[in-house]
């Protein structure tokens, strides 16, 4: 299963890169402006990070084009000829699935973010997505449960032999990554605070702290006398 850091934070990722492997970074417009930088610099200093690599990042095209597929499609085609790891990013709306269709005819890989339906998720399968983004954490948020639907979208996938992958995203903790990977979730998307956390745990410290007094109260080999 590939994990990816949902961030536009070059800290955050550089540290994920180097010390977790992340397989990928997802990005979309709050956190561009978080990051504090114009929408075109925060998304080429990320690339930078990936030239050369087969890992990707996912670059969000202007939401106020929603409803214009023409507009959705050429501000993609412009994005993907800026880093050879781009993954463009248009919502499930009719527009975003019509895009999605032209663009991945051209061979542009498109993840059709804003995902809350499994027939959203089985048109932008339909279309030709590279990717498909179910945000489990806003449905829970929302009230509504995620693991049936997550199953569902899988299993619809698999059913037909499409090569979407499938990419859970807005997950919020540990379990909800435990329940997308048994579910045959193919990547889960997560922010810094969310691995940081998930990777922990508190017997581990504990069982460490034991462990540190054991071996401090024992000798390392037998004791060798200097003594002649
Ligand atoms: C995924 O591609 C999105 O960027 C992300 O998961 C959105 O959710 P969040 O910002 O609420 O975590």
């Amino acid at each position: 299963m590939k994990f990816f850091l949902d961030s536009a934070m070059i800290d955050e990722i550089s540290h994920a890169l180097e010390m977790w492997d992340i397989d990928g970074v997802t990005t979309n417009p709050r956190h561009v402006q978080v990051s504090g930088k114009p929408f075109l610099v925060a998304v080429r200093e990320i690339g930078e990070l990936f030239t050369g690599t087969n890992k990707t990042v996912s670059v969000q095209t202007n939401p106020n084009n929603h409803d214009n597929y023409r507009a959705i499609v050429d501000e993609a085609e412009a994005l993907a000829a800026m880093n050879d790891s781009f993954i463009i990013k248009m919502p499930c709306t009719e527009a975003g699935f019509k895009a999605c269709k032209i663009l991945s005819d051209q061979a542009i890989r498109c993840n059709l973010t804003l995902c809350f339906s499994v027939m959203q998720a089985l048109q932008a399968m339909r279309m030709g997505a590279y990717y498909v983004s179910p945000f489990i954490g806003w449905k829970e948020s929302n009230a509504e449960e995620t693991r049936h639907f997550i199953d569902e979208i899988v299993a619809v996938r698999n059913n037909y032999d499409f090569q979407t992958e499938v990419l859970v995203a807005a997950v919020r903790n540990g379990r909800q990554i435990v329940e997308a990977a048994v579910a045959g979730a193919d990547i889960v998307t997560a922010g810094f605070a969310v691995y940081e956390e998930a990777f922990k745990h508190p017997y581990t410290d504990v069982g460490l702290g034991k462990f540190q007094e054991f071996w401090d109260a024992t000798p390392y080999d037998e004791q060798v006398s200097t003594v002649s």
